[in-house]
């Protein structure tokens, strides 16, 4: 027996492939959902799917304290917060903003799972990546460091794998594949895992301070180094709708919500989710996806957040 905690899987893999034919009537091009808000740890997305490569790795490093950082809402640190209660690991968050007056949301729950947190007052993403390296630097080689949205090549490794879970649940590859941009790291790690021929549409919810076109095909490359695939990539296809700044409430956005929530009974929020929706309905309604197209929204979770005190005019 090692007093080490051992590797669990985090997420509940594989994830549904569901058919949305009342979306799809809408919209007027067939649209299926990746069920990545069904990972299934604390309330599920993306990031659960990162996690379990990330805390493997923290974990063979002889790490005991994970350090990472986020927007206040950060569903990333959410679920890092709970990973670690689960596998006995000391979590520190370095949120954005100051403190609220009354934790809701995200923040209710990274203190539910004993997250140790700072508010950084700034929402900048370099200063908040600039404190966690501080911070990690402060604790020494026991202390496992995550950047925003856990994008490193360890962490974009799981959607080379969750790629291959998506093909296996098709007969044919789709022709687009829709997705919310933060980080980046997971459409890094989808560049790395699919055929170039799937084209993958990422929204970009929050021009983060450095550039996605440079920052996703760097990752892309190195990801693929990794888990040694050299087929060549797809190009990087980006939209913006982030709206006047990250977390900012979209007209677009509140509309989509609302279109998935009444049509498929599909829970998504208002930061990533109902953005890269109402990125798909533009490209839908602009002809850039062809109405012949068979397109995947991959649903990466986030409606935790639609219970945020800051959302609740949404
Ligand atoms: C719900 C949700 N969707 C999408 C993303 C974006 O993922 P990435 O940071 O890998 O681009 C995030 C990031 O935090 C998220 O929380």
């Amino acid at each position: 027996m090692t007093d080490k905690p051992a590797f669990v899987p985090l997420s509940i893999l594989p994830t549904p492939l569901d058919e949305a034919p009342r979306l799809s009537a809408e919209l007027g091009v067939r649209v299926l959902v990746k069920r990545d808000d069904l990972t299934g740890l604390a309330m599920g997305g993306n990031k659960a799917r990162k996690l379990d490569f990330l805390l493997k790795d923290a974990i063979d490093k002889g790490c005991d304290t994970i350090i990472t950082t986020g927007g206040q809402q950060s569903n990333f640190c959410r679920m890092t917060a709970a990973a670690c209660a689960k596998l006995g690991l000391r979590c520190i968050l370095i949120l954005g903003g100051d403190e609220p007056d009354h934790d809701s949301a995200n923040v209710l729950l990274d203190r539910l799972f004993g997250a140790e947190i700072t508010f950084a007052g700034s929402e900048d993403w370099g200063v908040l990546q600039g404190l966690v390296k501080e911070r990690a630097a402060a604790i020494g080689e026991t202390a496992y460091d995550m950047p925003v949205g856990g994008a490193t090549p360890v962490g974009a490794l799981a959607y080379v794998h969750a790629a291959d879970e998506l093909l296996s649940q098709m007969a044919q590859p789709p022709d687009w594949i829709v997705i919310a941009d933060g980080s980046g790291g997971t459409h890094a790690g989808l560049l790395a895992g699919l055929p170039r021929e799937v084209r993958v549409l990422g929204i970009d919810v929050s021009r983060p301070p450095w550039p996605l076109t440079e920052s996703i095909p760097r990752l892309a490359k190195k990801t693929a180094v990794l888990a040694a695939r050299t087929e060549p990539m797809g190009e990087l296809i980006i939209a913006d709708h982030c709206g006047p700044h990250y977390a900012s409430i979209t007209e677009e956005a509140r509309d989509a919500v609302r279109l998935a929530a009444t049509t498929e009974a599909l829970l998504l929020d208002p930061v990533y989710t109902g953005k890269a929706m109402a990125g798909l309905i533009a490209a839908v309604r602009s002809g850039r996806i062809e109405r012949d197209a068979t397109v995947v929204f991959w649903h990466t979770g986030g409606a935790v957040a639609l219970f945020a005190d800051e959302f609740a005019e949404f």
